[in-house]
């Protein structure tokens, strides 16, 4: 499948928004009002992943800057994007670009459309001239290991290739680094229990 990557438009609410439907539960699906406001006050920040032949929407990520100072790395979700409407977002004096959201349709993982996503993210951070991008992994698979071991020996197992896990096993392939393994991340996910790891990439062009 062919694809290119571009910046969000209004057009493409409606797909994206059947696309966290089916991947998250309804009730934390991406909204229009969300979206809106995404594309208000930052619309260089998002983008959809659109298939050449048909211009079907197949993959999203959406991103705001923030002064990482402000923030605890043990914050949630909701406290990194002001609950989904990126209000917090500090393009003056924020030097870390948080990734938000990426997400793939299920029928066409696997295919790159996750890393070209995150390639478009780490090129928008050397043109904002950022130090880094970060972001929480969910770590998807932990609910099948946590009768079992921390999420702690979880990561470090993920990290030494010896478990996979579909979220960050992906995310350490695109050159990230894990800086924390935090709680309540995503208090609400099935499948994370809310762990998360906090994960990081460097700008190179900046040494600090
Ligand atoms: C994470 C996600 C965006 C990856 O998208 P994708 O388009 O499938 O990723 P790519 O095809 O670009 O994969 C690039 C590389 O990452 C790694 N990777 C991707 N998915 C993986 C998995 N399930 N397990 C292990 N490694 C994986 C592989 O090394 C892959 O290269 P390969 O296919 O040549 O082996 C996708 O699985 C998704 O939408 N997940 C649900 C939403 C989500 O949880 N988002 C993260 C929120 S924190």
């Amino acid at each position: 499948m062919k694809f290119r990557i571009r910046n969000t438009e209004p057009r493409d609410f409606a797909e994206i928004i059947e696309i966290s439907a089916k991947i998250y539960r309804k009730k934390t699906a991406w909204t229009v009002r969300e979206l809106e406001s995404h594309l208000n006050i930052f619309p260089e920040g998002q983008f959809v992943a659109e298939e050449i032949s048909t211009g079907k929407i197949v993959g999203m990520s959406a991103s705001l800057v923030v002064l990482w100072h402000d923030y605890e790395v043990k914050e949630n979700w909701e406290d990194f994007t002001d609950c989904g409407m990126f209000t917090n977002h500090d393009i003056e004096n924020g030097r870390t670009l948080y990734g938000a959201e990426v997400m793939v349709s299920p029928e066409i993982r696997r295919s790159g459309v996750g890393k070209r996503l995150y390639d478009v993210r780490k090129k928008l951070v050397k043109q904002l001239g950022l130090l880094r991008t970060r972001a929480g992994a969910r770590l998807r698979n932990y609910h099948r290991f946590a009768g079992k071991m921390s999420a702690d020996e979880y990561v470090e197992l993920v990290k030494q290739g010896k478990l996979k896990d579909p979220t960050l096993s992906f995310q350490l392939k695109q050159g990230f680094n894990v800086i924390a393994v935090v709680s309540g991340y995503l208090p609400d996910d099935p499948e994370s229990l809310g762990k998360a790891a906090v994960i990081e990439w460097r700008n190179p062009d900046k040494n600090s």
